[in-house]
């Protein structure tokens, strides 16, 4: 369980600080919804660590996450898009995911098994830059899937995808969530994508999480 109780925080000039208190199961997707500008992102910076909060804490499984620099937390994080080094092969960018030193083999064996997951054999040696957007979306989740970390942050990663790949991407990201026990938590403005995949829901509103039904 990652859990926010009282986090807050403020950009500069921010007079009333946010407060974040939310509740995300391994397993589960929750989703976060809210206007544009009502801090969904800054919310993903705050669990990811880029930002440092001035009260409240956070912990995952009962372990505080706010002693750990952004390197060492245990949070992947998933953009809209330009995720993946496009001039790298789809191999080369799920490679990445690899601790550093990983044995030829190995690397070559995980990543092959990496994009197989995600529906993608077969794209290996292709670059980056002459992929789809949903496939992009896929090879960047493949990488997650090497960096084994527990808590996915998505920050609107369906949007530039057409309606088809958009249904894809989201079973998949379901499907790995229900697998790996991974924490997802998906900023979204997108009734379907939510209506789809949340578990539990939240929307935000000035400054504070109401949780849903
Ligand atoms: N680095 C920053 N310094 C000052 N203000 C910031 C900074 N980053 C974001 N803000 C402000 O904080 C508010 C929340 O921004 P944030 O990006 O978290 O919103 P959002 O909900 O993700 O919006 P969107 O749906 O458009 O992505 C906005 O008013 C934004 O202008
Ligand atoms: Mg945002």
């Amino acid at each position: 369980m990652l859990a926010l109780e009282d986090l807050a925080y403020a950009h500069r000039g921010q007079t009333a600080p946010y407060r974040f208190s939310m509740h995300a199961a391994s397993g589960e997707v929750t989703a976060i919804s809210g206007p544009s500008g009502s801090g969904k992102s800054t919310l993903l910076d705050l669990i990811a660590g880029f930002l440092v909060p001035t009260a409240g804490t956070m912990t995952l499984d009962g372990a505080d996450l706010l002693v750990l620099p952004p390197e060492a937390r245990p949070v992947s994080i998933l953009f809209q898009s330009e995720t993946l080094f496009e001039h790298l092969t789809a191999t080369h960018n799920v490679a990445l995911g690899l601790p550093r030193g990983t044995a030829r083999d190995e690397a070559r064996r995980k990543v092959d098994a990496a994009l197989a997951e995600v529906g993608l054999p077969g794209v290996g040696q292709q670059r980056a830059d002459t992929l789809s957007g949903g496939q992009k979306q896929r090879v960047a989740l493949a990488r997650t899937l090497l960096r084994n970390r527990p808590v996915l942050l998505l920050d609107e990663p369906f949007s530039a995808l057409d309606d088809e790949s958009r249904a894809a991407t989201r079973a998949l990201v379901k499907s790995l969530t229900a697998a790996h026990d991974w924490i997802t938590v998906l900023v979204s403005h997108h009734k379907d994508d939510i209506a789809a995949l949340a578990a539990r829901r939240y929307d935000l509103r000035e400054g504070r999480l109401l949780s849903l039904p």
